[in-house]
């Protein structure tokens, strides 16, 4: 069989849908700068799908040394990889930063996070060694224990009672092979809003020796009273082994760091394969992100405004009888129920006809028949957004129970 001609029969999940949704529902081209008004095909939109959180992304002290450190280094500086020649005091200094943020000893930087997150799973455990993670998790973290040689056990998403039996098999299988056990989860679920149960993890440590692995790339800078993330709001950041959190959310940038102590970020360093076999950070995402974190430090009614937005639209979309799951952070799902057929329609609708562009999330991310709708609330919302924004979702509600977007085919605009 020709690799090429076996493709063209099995697209992936998605990718079967690529004729259709190509460039409106998949790849949609949002245009203009980042803010909650942006341009899509032509249009001006009220936009819930923008990593924005405290609206970082258009600070006027965030653009103007953006622009500076690029007028002043250009993007090629530093040449290579930290470990040969991508090494700067700016990247040292923001390491140590961020890990004094999250309380951890020693921070290091990664390219991407996803990247990043692959390569600490795959150099902290060999293959003596067991992962206990979440069924939820990020792909990162599900490519990262995809590497792994050993054994590993994935308990239900949230699920303690379960995750404990994951932890027996795990000690079990680890008193065998004189192995340790890692366990993984994300802070807050990038997908839903919920949070990892850490406070209810970390309880089990008394019964379990392993060592935690925190994946808080949505609740770094949301979450906590100083925007330390999750483990501080849930106060059990210092039981956090391994903190991980990314510049592509709160920070409106590139970039990721890890936070442990001084001995395992000196081990991760000379580890992480995705580090040392690729190109450091480019000095304008690095000095950018030194001026972001002390904005995100230093201005907590940031944080406050973010969060008056985020209640506003979660009271708000709760009162007239939406179903937004279990979030207790910034990310609001809205859970709905319909065939994909009814799905296109009401995005559709809400694009055209409500000029209102937020995410869709459909089957295979969740079960057949629902469709979640994913709204990121950022600090430079406002009241008035997201009062529309409640006023369009009852009106797409109730056009969708009452059959409205029940079609054969895709409607067009004068049909919605
Ligand atoms: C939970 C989670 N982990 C990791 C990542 C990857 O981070 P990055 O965009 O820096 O690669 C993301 C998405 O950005 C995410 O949502």
């Amino acid at each position: 069989m020709d690799i090429f001609e076996k493709l063209k029969m099995a697209k992936s999940p998605l990718g079967q849908y690529a004729e259709e949704t190509h460039g409106y529902f998949m790849f949609p081209k949002l245009e203009g700068e980042v803010r909650p008004k942006m341009k899509f095909m032509g249009k001006e939109m009220l936009t819930w799908s923008l990593n924005n959180y405290i609206g970082l992304a258009n600070h006027p002290e965030v653009r103007a040394v953006d622009s500076e450190a690029a007028k002043e280094w250009g993007l090629a500086y530093p040449m290579g990889a930290r470990m040969m020649t991508g090494q700067t005091s700016y990247h040292e200094k923001l390491e140590s930063q961020l890990a004094a943020f999250v309380g951890k000893e020693a921070g290091y930087l990664l390219n991407y996070g996803y990247q990043g997150m692959i390569s600490i799973i795959d150099s902290l455990v060999d293959r003596h060694d067991v992962i206990v993670y979440d069924s939820d998790s990020h792909a990162c973290i599900l490519d990262g224990c995809r590497l792994h040689m050993g054994k590993r056990f994935v308990y239900a998403h949230n699920d303690i009672g379960n995750f404990e039996k994951q932890l027996e098999h795990a000690y079990a299988v680890a008193e065998q092979t004189k192995g340790g056990i890692l366990v993984i989860t994300e802070g807050v679920f990038g997908m839903a809003g919920d949070l990892g149960k850490l406070d209810k993890i970390v309880a089990l440590k008394k019964k379990f020796n392993f060592r935690l692995l925190v994946d808080d790339a949505h609740g770094f800078g949301t979450m906590g009273k100083t925007g330390a993330g999750t483990g501080e709001h849930l106060g059990v950041q210092e039981q956090v082994d391994i903190y991980f959190g990314t510049f592509a959310k709160a920070m409106a940038g590139i970039g990721a760091f890890v936070a442990s102590n001084k001995e395992i970020i000196r081990y991760l360093a000379y580890n992480m394969r995705s580090q040392i076999f690729a190109k450091s950070l480019p000095m304008p995402m690095v000095i950018g992100a030194l001026k972001r974190l002390e904005l995100l430090k230093n201005h907590p009614e940031l944080r406050e405004k973010l969060w008056t937005i985020v209640k506003a639209l979660q009271q708000g979309l709760r009162d007239k009888g939406f179903d937004i799951g279990k979030t207790e952070s910034p990310v609001t799902p809205v859970f709905l129920t319909g065939t994909a057929r009814s799905t296109a329609n009401l995005l559709l609708d809400l694009r055209e006809n409500f000029k209102l562009f937020c995410s869709v999330v459909v089957y295979p991310v969740v079960p057949k028949g629902i469709i979640m709708l994913r709204l990121i609330p950022t600090a430079v919302h406002t009241l008035e957004d997201v009062e529309y924004t409640i006023h369009c979702f009852s009106e797409i509600k109730n056009k969708l129970e009452t059959g409205k977007y029940d079609t054969d085919k895709i409607m067009t605009i004068d049909e919605l």
